[in-house]
């Protein structure tokens, strides 16, 4: 069995199948480049998440889905039926959540160098939730809400910065003074303004419920030791809180969980997170009535997979390219922009063939960088054979852009 293989792709006579369905047979249908996502494996995620909290605590656990990984409406539809909630970082995201089904309450809005025009479209929305990134946005909102909306009661949770991020390249590092590449961290508040931000909060008029942090994204086995740390702290920091008299009603502890992206990676454990999580709480006594996390890539990177036809094999000093009909820009820019992301890439009717070499996956853009996967060992494939992009589903399709101008791919849900 390959160490890929889940409910959504399975291998069988050396083809992939996504479901019930040879993966070269839907690429017939529906031509490539495209996107297919599974129902089942989403809900799958969610399920084995809710299954890591669940027996260790008695607080409400909210599963608020970073729709930044993934904001197809179909998927968001299916979880708010499942019962998650949101985290939207815009005001385009809110928008997208709301036209989705969810629930204002259901929806955290966790914005950075937040305009008023945001800030205004955020406090029209009655009943959400506004994080605050920084002590200097209080005024801003203060104004915007009296401008537009004089005595509404906006609840806010204050975003702050524990001083440990961790995250699988540094420009996802989100916590911490500055990321590993040393670029200056610009999100939350610092520990020293956390009280002060709360004050100020609450002498203007707005209602502080929640305590939130997000470290970073793309966690490894060997994070669980500093996540888990970061985690202790900002229970502390919700216990001295309580006694400054800010009773809350939630700790939300971000996303950043990551699934597992290549056959060496150790998978961060999950359950074991969540129990560390659970006790901290119950040994602090704390009153609050809700826990939450903010998962995107633990709940549909998985989930998706990009199907790409290989038009011709090049040889070129040495290297050997398999050229592929989509670019990473227009795709999956992930592999172009982080160096550390790496994408398993299947050839979808060759999986038995023993015949493997060093083969670099070329996107059809002007750019080196714009390889799929680079020197992958892998069965040689053949012009008009096609090649599934595995963990697509996150972060793929929702950063693509135009370049070039070659057209972004459609998506099909199974
Ligand atoms: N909560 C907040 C406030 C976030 O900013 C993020 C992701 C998440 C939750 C979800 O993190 P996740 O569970 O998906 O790791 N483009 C990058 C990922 C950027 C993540 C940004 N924030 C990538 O392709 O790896």
């Amino acid at each position: 069995m390959a160490w890929w293989e889940n409910r959504f792709l399975k291998v069988k006579d050396g083809k992939l199948y996504l479901g019930r369905r040879e993966a070269a047979k839907i690429a017939a249908e529906h031509g490539t480049p495209l996107f297919v996502y599974s129902r089942k494996q989403v809900l799958a995620n969610l399920d084995a998440l809710r299954r890591a909290f669940a027996g260790k605590t008695d607080l409400e656990t909210r599963i608020c889905y970073a729709m930044k990984a993934n904001p197809n409406r179909e998927i968001l539809r299916m979880l708010k039926a499942a019962g998650t909630w949101i985290d939207a970082v815009s005001p385009g995201e809110v928008h997208e959540a709301l036209g989705a089904g969810f629930a204002p309450r259901n929806i955290l809005f966790t914005g950075t160098s937040v305009s008023p025009e945001d800030f205004r479209q955020a406090f029209a929305v009655d009943g959400l939730t506004v994080n605050i990134d920084a002590y200097e946005q209080l005024e801003i909102m203060k104004s915007v809400r009296d401008r537009w909306f004089k005595g509404r009661t906006i609840r806010v949770s204050v975003r702050w910065n524990p001083g440990i991020g961790r995250g699988f390249n540094p420009k996802v590092v989100t916590a911490g003074e500055r990321s590993p590449d040393g670029t200056p961290i610009k999100f939350g508040v610092e520990e020293k303004k956390i009280l002060a931000t709360f004050e100020k909060a609450r002498e203007f008029g707005f209602k502080p419920v929640g305590l939130h942090q997000h470290l970073g994204s793309g966690w490894v086995k060997e994070d669980l030791a500093e996540v888990a740390e970061a985690a202790a702290r900002m229970i502390q920091k919700a216990a001295e809180l309580e006694k400054e008299g800010f009773i809350l009603e939630f700790l939300d502890f971000g996303g950043g969980f990551g699934p597992r992206y290549s056959k060496g990676q150790g998978l961060f454990p999950v359950a074991k997170y969540a129990a560390f999580i659970c006790r901290e709480i119950k040994k602090r006594r704390l009153k609050i009535r809700a826990l939450a996390v903010e998962p995107g890539k633990y709940l549909l990177a998985e989930a998706g997979v990009l199907l790409l036809t290989v038009g011709y094999l090049k040889e070129s000093y040495g290297n050997l390219f398999a050229c592929v009909n989509g670019g990473t820009f227009n795709t999956l820019p992930r592999p172009a922009i982080y160096p550390q992301a790496y994408h398993e890439i299947v050839p979808c009717s060759r999986l038995g063939s023993t015949n493997k070499r060093r083969i670099t996956v070329a996107g059809n853009l002007c750019e080196t960088g714009d390889v799929f996967g680079k020197e992958i060992l892998m069965p040689v494939p053949k012009a008009g054979d096609v090649l599934a992009v595995l963990n697509a589903g996150a972060y793929a399709r929702t950063m693509a852009s135009n370049y070039n101008l070659r057209p972004i791919p459609k998506e099909i849900i199974i």
